[in-house]
């Protein structure tokens, strides 16, 4: 039998992370230039009978057996079995590899789970449908970050740019033009889970000074939902600039995020912001096409570890 393959995009937020988690829309879309692959082979001669699991990237040579009930790859295992009714694995090697950074805001853990998801069930026979792979991701997110809103999955799952609302039905957003993304990493590594604790904290502290910025994050969403329908991309960069603001005002930018945004606009971005937990992890700037390579140049003189350009494609 050959290996199956599967893989899964990474993504960037491009309006309402942190405001997501309490309800606000956001906006994301998959970088299709980073991603994780999933590759599974079936081992009949192998008299142990096991499923190993190897992922070169962070030194994880392994078997299922071994892992923690709660890891994110014992948690896909599980709930794909379950979904498919499956309670006897045949042995088998999965090697999982991905280009995507960690602990960068590019959706690293949602795609590695999406990527196995998707090679588990179709080695098992059944590929299972996005919503159900959107959901096993979900649940293995909570490993992560503890009270995941759910858009890193869903992103990535559907592969789509998404407008995404807590609890409500997914909304896949029309764009009549595609855009031009850099994407820088700061170089700062940042947990989300603890970014989003440490927020939660203080909104709890002085929801008054707290949740008038979250809704205003959320009232932005829907704006820069309008651009995009609308191809108007110096709105939306002026709308990614706001959001930066915003999101200092949450406290949750830092030096180096500041100073990238700001030489993005200096060299000629339509607008930049932070882009995921933020206290680090990366920032994404809006360009022309054209101004792409300058911007990016910038970025890197200016202490970028490294820069992506990423178009979202006409949907
Ligand atoms: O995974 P990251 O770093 O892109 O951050 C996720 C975005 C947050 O809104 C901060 C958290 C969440 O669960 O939506």
């Amino acid at each position: 039998m050959p290996a199956i393959y599967a893989y899964a995009p990474g993504k960037i937020i491009l309006t309402g992370e942190h405001a997501v988690v309490y309800g606000q829309p956001a906006i994301a879309a998959p970088v299709q230039e980073v991603r994780a692959r999933a590759a599974i082979e079936a081992e009949p001669g192998d008299p142990t009978g096991k499923v190993k699991i190897l992922a070169p990237d962070i030194g994880l040579d392994t078997s299922l057996d071994a892992l923690p009930a709660d890891h994110p790859i014992a948690t896909v295992f599980r709930e794909v079995q379950q979904e498919l009714g499956v309670d006897h694995l045949p042995a088998m090697t999965l090697t999982i590899t991905s280009t995507i950074p960690i602990a960068a805001g590019l959706g690293s853990g949602a795609a590695i789970s999406v990527a196995v998801s998707r090679a588990l069930s179709a080695f098992l026979g059944t590929p299972l449908a996005e919503e159900a792979v959107s959901r096993i991701a979900f649940e293995t997110d909570r490993f992560y970050h503890g009270t995941p809103s759910g858009i890193d999955n869903t992103v990535i799952s559907y592969d789509r740019m998404v407008f995404f609302t807590r609890g409500k039905p997914i909304e896949m957003l029309a764009n009549p033009e595609s855009f031009t993304l850099v994407i820088a990493d700061s170089g700062e590594k940042s947990l989300t889970g603890k970014v989003v604790h440490s927020l939660r904290t203080q909104i709890e502290i002085d929801p008054q000074r707290f949740n008038p910025i979250l809704e205003k994050i959320g009232t932005l969403s829907r704006s820069a939902r309008k651009a995009i329908e609308q191809a108007d991309q110096p709105l939306l960069g002026s709308l990614l600039n706001d959001n930066h603001s915003l999101l200092q005002q949450l406290g949750v930018s830092s030096a180096n995020l500041d100073l990238l945004v700001r030489i993005a606009r200096e060299a000629g971005a339509l607008g930049a912001k932070l882009s995921g937990a933020g206290c680090g992890g990366n920032m994404i700037a809006l360009v022309k096409i054209g101004d792409a390579e300058n911007v990016a140049t910038a970025l890197l003189s200016a202490g970028a570890i490294n820069t992506i350009t990423t178009t979202v494609p006409k949907s």
